[in-house]
Formats: structure tokens, C-alpha cells, sequence
């Protein structure tokens, strides 16, 4: 489905803490409390402001808070019309070996209860203008072969498929998204 809501994409507050903790209980309540990509192990955290400290020491590589990770940024995609938050998405500056081959640039989840009306392949439309802002001129995103929905938008919005890399019982595909201009 494409939607035809106008979205945004901003950084998030400190003053969005209530809404953001709610985002994360909706993925908890369904199930997904084991995995929020792109969101920086929101689900891990209990307090908003222990993650707030996590997100910001992410942003200098120099207070990159894990040994070989590269600095990230995060954002939040809200509806236009009503303000409602409705994913999150991470991109990560550069790739070291691993985000090569298995992370990439960007991570991203969509809230269980605002799915399939087309928001994750324009977040990743609208990530593809922040990321030119730090400099990446390409884009490279993962998914497993099994993540249908996730594929499906990467391809959506413009991902071509590299190769598939085997990844525990099941595949890594690894795409390149290109900006147009
Ligand atoms: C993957 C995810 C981001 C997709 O978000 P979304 O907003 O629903 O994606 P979109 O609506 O842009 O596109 C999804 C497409 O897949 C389709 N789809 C949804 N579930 C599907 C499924 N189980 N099998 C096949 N296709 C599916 C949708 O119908 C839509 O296609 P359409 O536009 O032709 O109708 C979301 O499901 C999510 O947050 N999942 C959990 C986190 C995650 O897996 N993140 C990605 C990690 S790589």
C-alpha cells in the first residue's frame, strides 16, 4: 500500500520521552520486546534517560560507548497530520567490516500497529537525504531473506540486491541504495 500521509523525519527530544517509551511498550505488548532495529536497544532500556545518554554518547566517535562501533544517529518518523510517532530509524555514519556484511547503514522499525501503509520504504527515502548530509553517497542496507516486508520496502525504495551472505540458519541480503540526485 503507499500512503499518501506526509511524513517527517527529526531528531528526537528530550521532551518526546513519554511518547518514545510508549513506541517501545507497543513493540514489547506484540512480542518484539527481543528487537527494536534502528532503534539503538531502546527495548533494553527501562529509563528513557539512561537511553537519551546511550543515543547521544552514539554521536561523536569519540564517545561511541561500544569499542569498534561507528557513530549513529537517530530519528523519529511522525505523521504529519497528527503528530504520531511511527518508527525509528538509525544511520550509522560508515561501515566497519561488520556493518559491511551484515548491518549496513541504516536500521529501522515501523510500529506494529501503523504497518504495511508504505512509511518504512519512505523513512528509508527520507534517510537517504539525511545520510547525504554526513556525506554517504550510497547506501547500504540489510535484511534477512526471511524479513519479507522489510525487503519488499528497501526495494521500494530503490535498494538493488548485491548478494546474500549466509547468516546463522538463514540469509543476509545486502542492498545498495543510490540517491537520484
Ligand atoms: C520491516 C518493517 C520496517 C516494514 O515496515 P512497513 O511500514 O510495514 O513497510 P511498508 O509498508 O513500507 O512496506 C512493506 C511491504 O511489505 C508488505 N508486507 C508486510 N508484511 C508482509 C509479509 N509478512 N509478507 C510479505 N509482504 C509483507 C506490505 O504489504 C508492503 O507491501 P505493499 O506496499 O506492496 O503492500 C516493519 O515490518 C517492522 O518494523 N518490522 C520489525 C522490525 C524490522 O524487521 N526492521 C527491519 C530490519 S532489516
Amino acid at each position: 500500500m503507499k500512503t499518501k500521509e506526509k511524513l517527517v523525519l527529526v531528531k528526537p527530544r528530550k521532551k518526546d520521552a513519554a511518547e518514545i517509551m510508549q513506541f517501545r511498550q507497543e513493540f514489547i505488548d506484540n512480542g518484539e520486546g527481543d528487537s527494536m532495529p534502528g532503534a539503538n536497544k531502546l527495548n533494553q532500556f527501562d529509563k528513557f534517560e539512561d537511553w537519551w545518554k546511550y543515543i547521544k554518547a552514539f554521536e561523536k566517535q569519540k564517545t561511541v560507548p561500544i569499542k569498534g562501533f561507528v557513530p549513529s544517529f537517530e530519528y523519529l518518523l511522525r505523521r504529519k497530520s497528527d503528530g504520531k510517532l511511527l518508527g525509528m530509524l538509525q544511520i550509522r555514519a560508515r561501515l566497519n567490516e561488520n556493518l559491511f556484511f551484515y548491518g549496513g547503514n541504516f536500521g529501522g522499525c515501523i510500529r506494529p500497529s501503523e504497518r504495511s501503509k508504505g512509511y518504512s520504504t519512505q523513512m528509508i527515502s527520507m534517510g537517504m537525504r539525511k545520510a547525504k548530509r554526513l556525506g554517504l553517497k550510497k547506501i547500504l542496507i540489510t535484511c534477512l531473506k526471511t524479513n519479507l516486508a522489510s525487503a519488499k520496502s528497501i526495494k521500494k525504495a530503490g535498494g538493488v540486491l548485491e548478494d546474500e551472505l549466509v547468516y546463522n540458519n538463514d540469509k543476509m541480503q545486502r542492498y545498495w541504495l543510490r540517491r537520484k540526485k
